[in-house]
């Protein structure tokens, strides 16, 4: 049985697929320092908790477990708040990435899928955004993820290193079964946002600009399941394993909805009324992103089975109540929902 890496394995996207890639008959080892990830998040394979920044700590597991290959997620993750707060972005994105990689180099591990971004691309040029599509990111986040793509390709150039790039389009929805799904209180992503105002944890939904050159004015974004988001990082880890090379894949859905679309689509699955509140655009947010995810279909086979916004909203909406629920009667704490 092989055994996977996967840093961030206990945040919202590396948890799912830590579960993916245990049913899928691989052995997950998650590697998270649980500042925005959960011990109750891993279902199953082992938790080690650690700083990707700690070389000695990453050298331990690398020598206690015969790693082989590498699922790299553990980033920030936050656009506004990489315009802020760069040096912590650039830190722990770029000087992360690179201490792992400099281990994995030590221990002959030659096998990296890295979580990259849609921001990547800036405001693209034509939508959908292929690949190959320029790369100019407006935001550290963005940039800190354009530079880590850099490093893979020159290590892939000068040794025996592949690496799979996965450009993920906007991340939701939750595992249908509701064991996981985002748990971080303070989620910025839209559709968590409405489905807390939705449920009355929060005043008022906030839309950051109707001004933007779009149908209705609100940004467009594709919005990916993370169980397809999970499939699709199964489907690159037999790529590797079956000797593909270097190579960067979107990962969306070629279908984009706009801010106000997205609000209609919660209100009718969740059947409730919210207030939304709309102000100035903040820096940093592209009008239009859109995958063009032909590439990933062709090369890696992918096949999503969740593609359908009401679908996305409805898992996530299950998984939310059932947060809420035991919130309410609970200490929110890393035993709370441990393998319940
Ligand atoms: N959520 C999205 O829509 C989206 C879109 C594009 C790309 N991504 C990428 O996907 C990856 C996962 O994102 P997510 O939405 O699950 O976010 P998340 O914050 O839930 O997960 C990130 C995990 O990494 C851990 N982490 C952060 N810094 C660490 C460090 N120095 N050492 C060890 N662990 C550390 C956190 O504790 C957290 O569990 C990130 O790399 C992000 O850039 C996410």
């Amino acid at each position: 049985m092989k055994n996977i890496l996967v840093t961030g394995g206990a945040g919202y996207i590396g948890s799912h697929i830590v579960r993916e890639l245990e049913e899928s008959g691989f052995r997950a080892i998650a590697y998270d320092n649980l500042s925005a990830g959960h011990e109750w998040a891993v279902l199953s394979g082992r938790l080690f908790v650690g700083n990707i920044q700690d070389t000695g700590r990453l050298r331990a597991v690398f020598d206690y477990n015969s790693i082989d290959a590498v699922m790299h997620m553990a980033a920030h993750i936050v656009v506004p708040e990489s315009l802020e707060k760069p040096l912590q972005y650039y830190s722990n994105n770029v000087l992360g990435t690179l201490t792992l990689l400099n281990i994995m180099k030590e221990f002959g591990v030659n096998k990296f899928i890295f979580s990259s971004t849609a921001a990547v691309y800036g405001i693209p040029e034509v939508i959908p955004v292929a690949e190959d599509s320029s790369l100019r990111p407006i935001n550290p986040y963005g940039q800190s993820k354009a530079m880590a793509e850099r490093i893979l390709q020159d290590i892939c150039r000068a040794e025996d290193f592949r690496y799979v790039t996965l450009r993920y389009f906007n991340a939701a929805g939750a595992d249908p079964l509701t064991r996981i799904g985002e748990g971080k209180e303070h989620a910025t992503h839209l559709i968590t946002q409405c489905l807390r105002t939705a449920a009355g944890t929060k005043p008022a939904l906030k839309v950051y600009g109707t001004d933007y050159p779009t149908f209705d004015g609100t940004c467009i974004r594709d919005y990916i399941h993370v169980n397809d988001l999970s499939s699709a990082h199964t489907e690159a880890l037999k790529y590797l394993l079956n000797g593909g090379a270097s190579d960067t894949f979107n990962c969306g859905y070629n279908q984009g909805y706009s801010v106000r679309e997205v609000i209609h689509a919660v209100k009718q699955v969740t059947g409730a009324d919210f207030p939304v509140q709309y102000v100035n655009r903040r820096p940093g947010d592209p009008p239009i992103l859109i995958a063009d995810s032909t590439k990933i279909k062709k090369k890696l086979g992918w096949a999503p089975q969740f593609n359908d916004l009401h679908t996305i909203i409805k898992t996530a909406w299950d998984w939310e109540q059932k947060r809420l629920a035991k919130h309410k009667f609970c200490r929110y704490d890393g035993g709370l929902f441990n393998k319940s």
